[in-house]
């Protein structure tokens, strides 16, 4: 059922392959809304520098940073897969680093979606490595149905099912990402 403000047909060429829409963009703001306030307590006096891996985190980091109240840093990591058979065993390889150190401070992870926990697992272990004084993770979207590793996620928008989603970061083969809400593409769009 289509509950955004907006119809789907303004979503001009796009939305003639968007099947549904799950997650409405209203939805989305106001549960960023929500996770931005329990951040503000919880690091408050802090300075915590927030993480983000490209692409996908995009918009949710520039969404959850300006409902934050309190003062922040944040950086980005960008990572490759080696071929799919290593990204199945959650190797990954960084193809940018941070910029700022992180040794000492209170780093949060910021991820748009966690499924296998693959990714999360590699990355998280990356980080401790580097010797933060505290580090935490917060998911916007979780799909706990396909996970191989358990990871605490102090931090959660979404418990999904697990179904091929696309919209606010999240792509198809690239596209995609631009649609402000979550979606469930038409099988000739896949
Ligand atoms: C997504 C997401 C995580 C990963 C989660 O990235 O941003 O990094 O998948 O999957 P996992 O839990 O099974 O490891 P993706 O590879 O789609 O790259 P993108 O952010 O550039 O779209």
């Amino acid at each position: 059922m289509n509950t955004n403000s907006k119809p789907l047909n303004a979503y001009g060429e796009l939305a003639g392959d968007i099947r549904e829409i799950l997650i409405t963009s209203e939805q989305i703001q106001e549960r960023i809304q929500q996770i931005g306030a329990l951040i503000s307590v919880d690091y408050a006096g802090k300075t915590p520098i927030l993480i983000g891996v490209l692409k996908g985190v995009l918009f949710f980091m520039a969404d959850l940073l300006r409902t934050l109240t309190i003062h922040v840093e944040v950086d980005f990591l960008a990572v490759s897969s080696y071929t799919p058979s290593t990204r199945d065993q959650g190797l990954v390889r960084l193809i940018k680093d941070l910029d700022i150190s992180i040794e000492n401070r209170h780093v949060l992870f910021v991820e748009d979606i966690v499924d296998t926990g693959l990714t999360l697992n590699y990355l998280m272990r990356n980080l401790r490595a580097r010797q933060p004084a505290s580090l935490e993770a917060c998911v916007l979207f979780n799909k706990p149905e396909n996970r191989l590793i358990h990871l605490p996620l102090k931090y959660v928008g979404f418990d999904l099912p697990n179904r091929f989603i696309v919209g606010y970061g999240l792509d198809h083969r690239e596209r995609f990402r631009n649609l402000p809400f979550i979606g469930l593409l038409k099988p000739d769009a896949l």
